[in-house]
């Protein structure tokens, strides 16, 4: 849908009552909030300005760019965090310090507040959806003017305007899904030509580890069509590059969520068939996906990866620990042999693909045995990247509960769990020097402003000699330096006439 038509073409001064339709309801607050800020705009004799800052997955991620999309669209400009005059803290929740964390920036923004009157503060993400956080907020930090929760995103021009209609602190939390319209509310994308697509929300796993199924709910799945209307309008504005997002996609499809309800329940139409169906988009050149659970990653998935050249060579499978005790403990579902028999089986089928993993070090009752066994995957399997975590004790989980590995046992084994992961991964990378690869142009180096960087399909990153006219562009890259986690190349074709 195109937003901006439907917004000028309504007479929402016409209108006595705000409309219960969504999302007609939320472009009536859109509205009537840059009613109020065209007056506050007129008295400050400046633009009013916004910053959302976001901690935590590609969910936070994505529901920031829609956060951000309405803020553009009521007319605002971004702005740094303590200029701001809306700031908004999407949070994560994953950590058990992240909520004292949160707490310490609340008092330095408390200050920001008093010298900018009409600094408004808003918090939302997977901390919010706590009641306990919400309760302490309420309580010692009257100054936070808005709340809201995961499910409440769409919502956020008439929280706003709700609080610039004189209610003091609005909280708004949601505890189950709804229709959240992806389609139809403005979003801004980081980048024009790449973009992460919900498939499906919440977690049905329950790690013993892991907040996520409490705060984000129970696992539903958007319909393929939504989902496909919503990559074919992304097309038609630039986007060549996709990442399919849920917790766990490779359960796609077992229960659909459409208009609010749960529409149908089917085992026919799962993940590889999505993938293919992606893939068909004319427009379409990549597409990614994360994250993948061992649990549920079948031979079908492997089929499409390699029979479909769309599909990057890339797989996002976390491991979390290597012993078949732990992996029990953590409520996993797989064994240590089950894990290395599917990266057998990945890379037999598609012998590019780079694989990169979540690992976590000191789960309660990890012994250096059990730690040893993780080591041994790492060598084993030879990640390109792989993404490591201290254990942290987060309440409200059954791992809270069992006995805990002192710190400075896990420290250690975390220190040397870094060091063979660095040299694996640098054994790794190596593999496809001097070869040429097709790199998708993503930015100016942030160093060098002669250098690109972009990614491969197998999501390495390439720098190379470049000009911003090349962002978004695919150019086929001579892989010429090793650098570690990533390569200096040149352009392997001629690429006279791409300034023009
Ligand atoms: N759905 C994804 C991961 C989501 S959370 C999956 O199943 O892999 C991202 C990562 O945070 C996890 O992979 C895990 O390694 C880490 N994580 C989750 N809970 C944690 C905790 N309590 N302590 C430390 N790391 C944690
Ligand atoms: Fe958390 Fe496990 Fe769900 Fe991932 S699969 S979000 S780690 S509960
Ligand atoms: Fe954090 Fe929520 Fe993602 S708790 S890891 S932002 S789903």
């Amino acid at each position: 849908m195109d937003f901006n038509n439907e917004f000028k073409g309504i007479d929402f001064d016409a209108m006595d009552y705000p409309p219960t339709d969504e999302p007609l309801r939320q472009m009536y607050f859109m509205y009537k909030l840059r009613k109020v800020f065209d007056e506050k705009e007129k008295s400050l004799g400046r633009k009013l300005t916004y910053c959302v800052v976001t901690f935590g997955c590609q969910m936070n991620a994505h529901d920031s760019e829609k956060l951000e999309g309405i803020l553009e669209e009521i007319g605002l400009n971004a702005a740094s965090e303590d200029t701001a005059d809306i700031v908004i803290y999407n949070t994560c929740t994953v950590r058990e310090n992240a909520n004292q964390k949160l707490y310490g920036h609340l008092g330095q923004l408390k200050a920001a507040k008093k010298s900018n009157s009409e600094m408004l503060i808003a918090l939302c993400g997977c901390m919010m959806q706590q009641d306990d956080v919400r309760e302490y907020i309420r309580e010692k930090f009257r100054f936070v003017d808005v709340v809201f929760g995961t499910f409440n995103v769409f919502m956020l021009a008439e929280l706003l305007y709700r609080r610039y209609s004189g209610e003091k602190q609005v909280i708004e939390v949601k505890k189950e899904h709804g229709k959240n319209f992806e389609n139809s509310l403005p979003e801004k994308r980081k980048y024009s030509f790449k973009s992460g697509v919900n498939i499906m929300y919440g977690c049905n796993n329950f790690c013993t580890y892991c907040i996520v199924p409490y705060v984000r709910g129970r696992e539903i799945s958007r319909t393929p069509e939504d989902i496909l209307d919503e990559i074919k309008s992304l097309v038609a504005d630039g986007v060549t590059e996709i990442m399919l997002l849920g917790q766990n996609v490779n359960s796609y499809g077992k229960k659909y969520m459409d208009e609010s309800e749960i529409v149908k329940s089917s085992a026919e139409y799962d993940f590889p068939e999505l993938l293919n169906d992606v893939c068909k988009i004319e427009g379409i050149r990549r597409v990614r996906f994360m994250t993948s659970h061992p649990k549920d990653l079948s031979d079908r998935l492997i089929e499409a990866i390699k029979n479909n050249p769309k599909v990057c060579r890339q797989m996002h499978l976390p491991v979390q620990a290597g012993s078949n005790r732990i992996l029990k403990a953590m409520n996993r579902h797989y064994t240590r042999e089950h894990y290395l028999e599917i990266i057998e089986k990945l890379r037999a089928s598609v012998p590019d693909i780079g694989i990169t993993t979540d690992i976590m070090v000191g789960f309660p009752g990890e012994t250096e045995e059990d730690f040893l066994d993780t080591v041994d995957i790492v060598d084993r399997v030879g990640y390109d990247q792989v993404f490591t975590f201290i254990y942290s004790r987060r309440s409200g989980t059954p791992a809270a509960e069992m006995e805990q590995v002192p710190e400075d046992v896990v420290k250690d084994r975390f220190d040397r769990l870094l060091k063979k992961v660095s040299e694996k991964a640098a054994e790794r990378v190596g593999r496809f020097k001097n070869t040429i690869a097709e790199v998708l142009v993503e930015d100016m180096d942030s160093h060098d402003e002669t250098m690109v960087t972009g990614r491969m399909s197998n999501n390495t990153l390439v720098h190379f000699k470049g000009c911003k006219e090349m962002i978004g562009k695919y150019i086929n890259v001579k892989l010429t330096e090793e650098k570690g986690f990533y390569y200096i190349g040149e352009p392997a074709d001629n690429l006279e006439g791409l300034a023009e």
